[in-house]
Protein backbone atom coordinates (compact mmCIF):
# COMPACT_ATOMS: atom_id res chain seq x y z
CA UNK A 1 0.00 0.00 0.00
CA UNK A 2 1.69 3.31 -1.27
CA UNK A 3 2.20 5.67 2.05
CA UNK A 4 -0.14 8.83 2.31
CA UNK A 5 2.22 11.48 1.07
CA UNK A 6 0.04 14.07 3.61
CA UNK A 7 1.17 13.87 7.47
CA UNK A 8 -1.42 16.28 7.77
CA UNK A 9 -4.86 16.42 6.76
CA UNK A 10 -7.65 19.45 7.63
CA UNK A 11 -11.26 17.96 6.62
CA UNK A 12 -14.36 20.13 6.40
CA UNK A 13 -13.42 22.15 10.04
CA UNK A 14 -15.91 24.98 10.83
CA UNK A 15 -15.42 26.92 14.10
CA UNK A 16 -17.92 29.44 15.77
CA UNK A 17 -17.47 31.58 18.44
CA UNK A 18 -20.71 32.65 20.05
CA UNK A 19 -22.54 31.98 16.62
CA UNK A 20 -20.02 33.82 14.36
CA UNK A 21 -18.06 31.75 12.03
CA UNK A 22 -14.17 31.89 12.55
CA UNK A 23 -13.37 28.53 10.35
CA UNK A 24 -15.96 27.66 7.40
CA UNK A 25 -15.27 24.41 6.23
CA UNK A 26 -11.90 24.65 5.58
CA UNK A 27 -9.64 21.22 3.76
CA UNK A 28 -5.87 21.33 4.10
CA UNK A 29 -3.48 18.91 2.90
CA UNK A 30 0.49 19.21 4.67
CA UNK A 31 2.89 17.43 2.72
CA UNK A 32 5.13 15.15 4.66
CA UNK A 33 8.74 16.90 4.28
CA UNK A 34 7.24 20.30 2.57
CA UNK A 35 7.40 24.03 4.23
CA UNK A 36 3.59 24.80 3.67
CA UNK A 37 2.57 28.35 4.55
CA UNK A 38 -0.67 29.84 5.35
CA UNK A 39 -1.18 33.29 4.53
CA UNK A 40 -4.19 36.04 4.69
CA UNK A 41 -5.52 38.94 6.30
CA UNK A 42 -5.85 39.35 9.79
CA UNK A 43 -8.72 38.12 10.93
CA UNK A 44 -8.71 35.55 8.34
CA UNK A 45 -8.46 32.61 10.95
CA UNK A 46 -4.85 31.51 10.62
CA UNK A 47 -4.48 31.58 14.65
CA UNK A 48 -7.61 29.67 15.12
CA UNK A 49 -7.09 27.13 12.89
CA UNK A 50 -3.59 26.26 14.45
CA UNK A 51 -5.73 26.34 18.02
CA UNK A 52 -8.04 23.64 16.64
CA UNK A 53 -5.19 21.26 15.26
CA UNK A 54 -3.68 22.27 19.47
CA UNK A 55 -6.85 21.50 20.87
CA UNK A 56 -6.74 24.67 22.37
CA UNK A 57 -10.03 25.54 20.07
CA UNK A 58 -12.78 22.84 19.91
CA UNK A 59 -13.94 23.13 16.26
CA UNK A 60 -17.90 22.96 15.75
CA UNK A 61 -17.64 20.25 12.57
CA UNK A 62 -14.53 18.44 10.53
CA UNK A 63 -11.37 16.23 11.13
CA UNK A 64 -8.01 16.61 11.51
CA UNK A 65 -5.75 13.48 10.91
CA UNK A 66 -2.41 13.08 11.83
CA UNK A 67 -0.30 10.65 10.26
CA UNK A 68 -3.25 8.64 9.11
CA UNK A 69 -4.83 8.94 12.62
CA UNK A 70 -7.49 10.85 13.41
CA UNK A 71 -6.65 13.41 15.93
CA UNK A 72 -9.81 15.67 16.00
CA UNK A 73 -10.70 14.81 19.42
CA UNK A 74 -7.42 14.05 21.42
CA UNK A 75 -6.52 15.80 24.48
CA UNK A 76 -3.62 18.92 23.66
CA UNK A 77 -0.92 17.53 25.43
CA UNK A 78 -1.03 14.06 23.03
CA UNK A 79 -1.61 16.59 20.59
CA UNK A 80 2.52 16.97 21.41
CA UNK A 81 3.13 13.25 21.88
CA UNK A 82 1.99 12.24 18.94
CA UNK A 83 4.70 14.53 16.60
CA UNK A 84 3.43 18.20 16.53
CA UNK A 85 4.53 21.18 18.53
CA UNK A 86 4.64 24.93 17.67
CA UNK A 87 5.56 28.30 18.53
CA UNK A 88 3.18 30.56 19.72
CA UNK A 89 2.34 34.26 18.20
CA UNK A 90 3.12 35.84 21.76
CA UNK A 91 6.10 34.53 23.49
CA UNK A 92 5.14 32.02 25.98
CA UNK A 93 8.56 30.98 28.15
CA UNK A 94 9.51 31.02 32.00
CA UNK A 95 11.31 34.26 31.88
CA UNK A 96 12.61 33.89 35.27
CA UNK A 97 14.38 30.38 34.13
CA UNK A 98 17.57 29.62 32.31
CA UNK A 99 17.28 29.09 28.48
CA UNK A 100 18.51 25.44 29.20
CA UNK A 101 16.04 24.75 31.87
CA UNK A 102 13.26 26.58 29.44
CA UNK A 103 13.91 23.76 27.10
CA UNK A 104 14.46 20.68 29.45
CA UNK A 105 10.94 22.26 31.44
CA UNK A 106 8.91 22.56 28.41
CA UNK A 107 9.11 19.41 26.77
CA UNK A 108 8.68 18.18 29.86
CA UNK A 109 5.33 20.02 30.33
CA UNK A 110 3.93 19.80 26.19
CA UNK A 111 5.33 15.90 26.39
CA UNK A 112 3.56 15.04 29.92
CA UNK A 113 0.15 16.45 31.33
CA UNK A 114 0.52 19.66 32.52
CA UNK A 115 2.56 22.44 34.55
CA UNK A 116 2.04 20.80 37.66
CA UNK A 117 3.34 17.36 37.12
CA UNK A 118 5.98 19.39 35.26
CA UNK A 119 6.87 20.85 38.78
CA UNK A 120 6.68 17.66 40.55
CA UNK A 121 8.56 16.19 38.02
CA UNK A 122 11.38 18.27 38.13
CA UNK A 123 12.67 16.72 41.22
CA UNK A 124 12.40 13.14 40.53
CA UNK A 125 13.70 13.06 37.24
CA UNK A 126 14.84 9.30 36.37
CA UNK A 127 18.64 9.68 35.76
CA UNK A 128 18.25 8.06 31.94
CA UNK A 129 15.88 10.73 30.99
CA UNK A 130 17.92 13.76 32.91
CA UNK A 131 20.82 12.69 30.31
CA UNK A 132 18.63 12.33 26.96
CA UNK A 133 16.85 15.44 28.15
CA UNK A 134 20.88 17.34 28.51
CA UNK A 135 22.14 15.54 25.17
CA UNK A 136 18.72 16.96 23.60
CA UNK A 137 18.77 19.83 24.86
CA UNK A 138 22.80 20.75 24.03
CA UNK A 139 22.39 19.38 20.28
CA UNK A 140 18.93 21.73 19.96
CA UNK A 141 21.08 24.60 21.67
CA UNK A 142 24.26 24.20 19.04
CA UNK A 143 22.06 24.18 16.33
CA UNK A 144 19.81 27.12 17.32
CA UNK A 145 23.46 28.47 18.27
CA UNK A 146 22.08 29.31 21.65
CA UNK A 147 24.83 27.43 23.26
CA UNK A 148 26.72 30.73 24.44
CA UNK A 149 23.11 31.64 25.89
CA UNK A 150 22.15 28.67 28.11
CA UNK A 151 22.86 29.34 31.44
CA UNK A 152 21.25 33.49 30.43
CA UNK A 153 17.86 34.03 32.47
CA UNK A 154 15.33 34.32 29.43
CA UNK A 155 13.63 37.69 30.52
CA UNK A 156 16.99 39.15 30.07
CA UNK A 157 17.81 38.19 26.71
CA UNK A 158 16.59 40.25 23.15
CA UNK A 159 13.17 39.34 22.05
CA UNK A 160 14.94 37.62 18.94
CA UNK A 161 16.78 35.19 21.02
CA UNK A 162 13.94 34.79 23.00
CA UNK A 163 11.76 33.47 20.07
CA UNK A 164 14.47 31.54 19.04
CA UNK A 165 14.51 29.90 22.83
CA UNK A 166 10.60 29.36 21.88
CA UNK A 167 11.59 27.50 18.83
CA UNK A 168 14.12 25.54 20.79
CA UNK A 169 11.31 24.60 23.20
CA UNK A 170 9.12 23.45 20.69
CA UNK A 171 11.87 21.21 19.08
CA UNK A 172 12.93 19.49 21.90
CA UNK A 173 9.61 18.18 22.06
CA UNK A 174 11.05 15.93 18.83
CA UNK A 175 8.28 16.90 16.12
CA UNK A 176 7.50 15.45 13.18
CA UNK A 177 5.44 18.34 12.31
CA UNK A 178 6.80 21.85 13.27
CA UNK A 179 3.64 24.85 13.44
CA UNK A 180 5.48 28.20 13.28
CA UNK A 181 2.69 31.20 14.18
CA UNK A 182 4.28 34.55 12.91
CA UNK A 183 7.89 33.82 14.05
CA UNK A 184 9.32 36.93 12.31
CA UNK A 185 6.44 39.13 13.75
CA UNK A 186 7.73 42.15 15.55
CA UNK A 187 11.70 41.52 14.70
CA UNK A 188 14.16 43.42 13.08
CA UNK A 189 15.83 42.24 9.64
CA UNK A 190 18.46 40.58 10.69
CA UNK A 191 16.86 39.07 13.61
CA UNK A 192 14.26 37.81 10.83
CA UNK A 193 17.44 36.71 8.70
CA UNK A 194 18.29 34.62 11.48
CA UNK A 195 14.78 32.93 12.50
CA UNK A 196 14.59 31.90 8.78
CA UNK A 197 17.85 30.68 8.01
CA UNK A 198 17.23 28.52 11.47
CA UNK A 199 13.55 27.10 10.51
CA UNK A 200 15.24 26.51 6.83
CA UNK A 201 18.40 24.23 8.17
CA UNK A 202 16.17 22.58 10.86
CA UNK A 203 13.53 21.32 7.73
CA UNK A 204 17.26 19.41 5.68
CA UNK A 205 18.56 18.32 8.92
CA UNK A 206 15.92 17.03 10.77
CA UNK A 207 13.74 16.10 7.62
CA UNK A 208 10.96 18.20 9.35
CA UNK A 209 7.71 19.45 7.79
CA UNK A 210 7.25 23.03 8.72
CA UNK A 211 3.75 24.25 9.07
CA UNK A 212 4.07 28.39 8.83
CA UNK A 213 1.92 31.66 8.99
CA UNK A 214 3.31 34.51 7.76
CA UNK A 215 2.37 37.71 6.92
CA UNK A 216 5.95 38.99 5.30
CA UNK A 217 4.89 38.30 1.28
CA UNK A 218 8.53 38.31 0.29
CA UNK A 219 9.73 35.66 3.02
CA UNK A 220 6.52 32.93 2.37
CA UNK A 221 7.01 33.29 -1.55
CA UNK A 222 10.72 32.58 -1.47
CA UNK A 223 10.76 29.60 0.73
CA UNK A 224 7.12 27.81 0.79
CA UNK A 225 7.04 24.86 -1.20
CA UNK A 226 3.10 25.35 -0.72
CA UNK A 227 1.11 28.30 0.10
CA UNK A 228 -2.66 28.06 1.40
CA UNK A 229 -4.36 31.50 1.10
CA UNK A 230 -7.70 32.62 3.64
CA UNK A 231 -10.03 34.93 3.89
CA UNK A 232 -12.71 35.19 6.08
CA UNK A 233 -12.20 31.66 7.87
CA UNK A 234 -12.14 30.17 4.45
CA UNK A 235 -9.63 28.71 1.97
CA UNK A 236 -9.86 30.58 -1.33
CA UNK A 237 -6.42 29.46 -3.09
CA UNK A 238 -3.33 27.14 -2.72
CA UNK A 239 -0.76 26.39 -4.87
CA UNK A 240 2.98 27.12 -5.61
CA UNK A 241 4.47 30.77 -5.42
CA UNK A 242 4.02 31.25 -8.80
CA UNK A 243 0.76 29.52 -8.51
CA UNK A 244 -0.12 31.81 -6.00
CA UNK A 245 0.96 35.03 -6.93
CA UNK A 246 -0.83 34.70 -10.23
CA UNK A 247 -4.51 34.12 -8.63
CA UNK A 248 -6.99 36.99 -9.45
CA UNK A 249 -8.99 36.27 -6.17
CA UNK A 250 -5.25 36.66 -4.04
CA UNK A 251 -4.41 39.66 -6.24
CA UNK A 252 -7.47 41.36 -5.19
CA UNK A 253 -6.98 40.67 -1.36
CA UNK A 254 -3.59 42.03 -1.20
CA UNK A 255 -3.67 44.71 -3.66
CA UNK A 256 -6.62 45.84 -2.14
CA UNK A 257 -5.04 45.90 1.38
CA UNK A 258 -2.47 48.09 -0.22
CA UNK A 259 -4.54 50.49 -1.94
CA UNK A 260 -6.46 50.97 1.85
CA UNK A 261 -5.33 53.97 3.63
N1 LIG B 1 -10.94 33.34 21.48
C1 LIG B 1 -11.70 33.99 20.58
N2 LIG B 1 -12.93 34.46 20.92
C2 LIG B 1 -13.71 35.11 20.02
N3 LIG B 1 -13.34 35.36 18.76
C3 LIG B 1 -12.12 34.93 18.37
C4 LIG B 1 -11.23 34.23 19.25
N4 LIG B 1 -10.09 33.92 18.59
C5 LIG B 1 -10.25 34.41 17.34
N5 LIG B 1 -11.46 35.01 17.22
C6 LIG B 1 -12.00 35.64 16.00
O1 LIG B 1 -11.84 34.71 14.93
C7 LIG B 1 -11.46 35.37 13.75
C8 LIG B 1 -10.14 34.80 13.26
O2 LIG B 1 -9.10 35.20 14.12
P1 LIG B 1 -7.62 34.63 14.04
O3 LIG B 1 -7.71 33.16 13.89
O4 LIG B 1 -6.85 35.15 15.19
O5 LIG B 1 -7.11 35.29 12.68
P2 LIG B 1 -5.64 35.41 12.07
O6 LIG B 1 -4.72 34.57 12.87
O7 LIG B 1 -5.79 34.98 10.65
O8 LIG B 1 -5.30 36.89 12.16
C9 LIG B 1 -11.38 36.84 14.08
O9 LIG B 1 -12.60 37.46 13.71
C10 LIG B 1 -11.20 36.87 15.57
O10 LIG B 1 -11.72 38.04 16.13
MG1 LIG C 1 -2.95 35.08 13.97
Amino acid sequence: MATNPNLLEIRNLSLNFGGIGALNKVDLNVKRGLLFSLIGPNGAGKTSLVNCISKFYIPKSGKISFNGRDITSIASHDVVRCGISRTFQNIELFKEMTVLDNIKLGRHIHLRSGPISGILYWGKAKKEEKELEELLAREILSFLDLSSYKNRVVGTLSYGLQKRVDLARALACKPELLILDEPVAGMNREETKDMIDHVLQIKKSWGLTVFLIEHDMEIVMNISDWIAVMNFGEKMAEGTAAEVQKNPEVIRIYLGKQCQQ
